[in-house]
């Protein structure tokens, strides 16, 4: 979602922008924009408009020294995506410009009591902002201006201000809506994400919540301030940049998708080095403590998140026998079921930055529960507001479909049900090195898998289908092939399909079936016949133990409760095979966020 960049310093700002934004891309966006000054004119120069940063850095005349400026790229909330809608947005008069990320909820409130004499260009809420610093500066000094504007903003925000009159100073607030400041000696640079740091900076520090901002150059030094919500300046902690550029390169794959789908052997394996210790799988005690006499556990996520959570959830109750429920975040948090007492909440996020998430955490945290993320993001909002946090180690993941982030999601969950369990009657570390290999051996038959596509119709209304953990594998096969295809698929619960839905079953209509449990291997196959003697054009994905000599798709034996992490993986590559062939936009698809920073 939204993504900004801020720089100022001795590098050429627009370069640093550009990049910075290229790198934000895969947040997901529709829109760009930059402001910057150009010393050599003395004036500043916007660029902005529908469609992707490649347009604004090769369409436009970056010439002219240049070390100061911001940028943008929108995905729409309020209003259309077009030129005016695009950030950088100005106040009336053009003094003010600003970028920003999220939602003011109480915008139309403080256009009535403030703004009521002011000509908006634009639909958004940004332009209100820029507006409401304005009516502010006419009154006092521009900083105190901005931080009674920002007193009065409700809903999220990450923004980056200038004040055209002094092109000496980026400001920035921040409320919900992830911000980081990167310093380095020839400048600073702010960002909604670290990916943006990645050859500009190799130390950062989190902007939280209701803090402001100055990013300025003093006595030929660029340095930063902060200030808390009552406007006493205080130190951030510092940390270092850990990624570099390899790790955010698509490393010779077409798309991330591919390059991600492949890499997941290998995050399960940086999961186990990473959780192994004295030849034993270890979660830190202060985790372990969170779920001490619990009677239920609660999952809460999102999308793929979500389906991670139902494994989950399967691991928890085999595993721990302590009943486990899993709740779509954005249910949750405004419609609550009746609340076990002694009971642990965790939340699965790969960004760690998901507001549906974050609404449910701020009120978990009220009602005094101990809640633990699950996350890709060390320094996410998710990690560091929840009571604590585990890392899935599976690198940045830049393709919008998440693939390696669920595979990692679910490895976690079961090392975590597994530590958590008494006598677990499974050697996990076996288990895991075995799923590694039939990653592998499944990845190796990628193009395999590409020429089933090809003969196959997945052109309309497919369906995957499979009962109990199969069905949750169902579930995350669908959204996959929908998200990047844009073909209505559905994942069903086999025997559920006879109840209404095989209505929609006519020749050849795909039906993908997935079978890795020998105990309902059976009931699976008969749902098959159902649909094939009505036309289904089937394919069947099965393991050693369940297969059939004429299923399609046969992978290796891995313990039942690891399984959705390997049959999920032909459902990735058909997914990707599928838009490759139909000229998808695989890495970005239309509409779709990265990290849903907006509820
Ligand atoms: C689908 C996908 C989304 C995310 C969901 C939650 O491929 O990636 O469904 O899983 O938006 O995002 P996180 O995990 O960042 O909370």
């Amino acid at each position: 979602m939204c993504g900004i960049v801020g720089y100022f310093g001795d590098l050429k700002a627009t370069d640093v922008i550009l990049n910075g934004l290229k790198k934000l891309e895969y947040r997901g966006y529709d829109s760009c924009g930059i402001c910057y000054h150009n010393l050599n004119t003395d004036r500043f120069v916007t660029y902005k408009d529908k469609g992707r940063v490649k347009h604004l850095k090769h369409d436009f005349d970056y010439n002219g020294d240049n070390h100061f400026g911001i940028g943008h790229t929108r995905w729409a909330t309020h209003g259309a995506p077009n030129h005016i809608n695009s950030h950088p947005h100005s106040s009336q008069s053009g003094r003010f410009v600003i970028v920003h990320n999220g939602v003011i909820e109480n915008y139309k409130e403080l256009v009535a009591k403030y703004l009521s004499a002011v000509y908006f260009t634009s639909e958004t809420d940004t332009e209100v902002i820029a507006n409401l610093i304005e009516y502010f500066a006419v009154s006092y000094p521009v900083e105190l201006a901005i931080r009674k504007a920002l007193a009065m903003l409700e809903g999220s925000y990450a923004l980056l201000i200038i004040d055209k009159l002094n092109p000496n100073i980026i400001y920035a607030g921040k409320n919900k809506s992830p911000l980081l400041l990167g310093l380095r000696n020839d400048g600073v640079c702010l960002a909604s994400d670290l990916m943006a740091f990645v050859g500009v900076s190799s130390e950062y520090y989190v902007i939280e919540d209701k803090t402001f901002v100055k990013a300025e150059k003093v006595d030929n030094e660029y340095r930063f301030s902060m200030y808390d919500p009552i406007g006493i300046e205080f130190t951030p902690i510092r940390h270092e940049v850990s990624l570099n550029d390899d790790e955010i390169n698509r490393g010779g794959y077409d798309h991330y998708m591919l390059k991600e789908i492949c890499e997941q052997p290998s995050v399960i394996r940086k999961i186990m080095t990473n959780y192994i210790k004295d030849n034993r799988f270890h979660i830190k005690q202060d985790v372990l403590d969170l779920f001490a006499n619990k009677k239920r556990i609660y999952i809460l996520a999102a999308g793929t998140s979500m389906h991670a959570g139902f494994v989950g959830k399967i691991n928890f109750e085999t595993l721990t026998k302590i009943p486990t429920e899993v709740f779509i975040a954005s249910e949750f948090a405004y419609n609550k079921p009746l609340l076990e007492k002694e009971a642990a909440f965790i939340l699965i996020s790969q960004s760690g930055e998901t507001a549906d998430l974050r609404a449910c955490l701020v009120d978990i945290n009220k009602m005094g529960y101990p809640s633990l993320t699950i996350t890709n993001v060390k320094t996410s909002t998710l990690a560091r507001e929840a009571t604590n946090y585990l890392l899935i180690h599976a690198g940045p993941e830049i393709a919008v479909a998440s693939t390696k982030a669920y595979v990692g999601q679910i490895a976690v969950l079961a090392i975590l049900a597994y530590v958590l369990a008494d006598n677990p009657k499974i050697d996990m570390i076996k288990e895991m090195s075995r799923l590694a290999v039939a990653m592998e051996a499944i990845i190796d038959k990628k193009e395999y898998i590409h020429d089933l596509v090809q003969s196959h119709l997945i052109k309309r209304n497919c369906f995957y289908i499979g009962r109990g953990i199969d069905y949750y594998t169902s579930l995350e096969a669908a959204l996959k092939l929908k998200e990047i295809s844009y073909i209505q698929t559905e994942g069903f619960a086999a025997g559920e399909l006879k109840h209404g839905t095989i209505a929609l079953i006519e020749e050849d209509v795909p039906v993908i079936a997935i079978i890795t449990q020998r105990h309902i291997n059976k009931n699976t196959r008969s749902n098959i016949q159902e649909v094939k003697s009505r036309g289904a054009d089937v394919l069947v994905i099965s393991t050693n133990d369940t297969s059939e000599p004429e299923d399609d798709i046969i992978l290796m034996d891995v313990h039942d409760l690891l399984s959705p992490a390997l049959a999920v993986i032909p459902t990735q590559l058909i997914a990707y095979y599928k838009a490759l062939d139909m000229g998808k936009d695989i890495d970005k698809p239309r509409n779709l966020a990265k990290s849903v920073t907006v509820e």
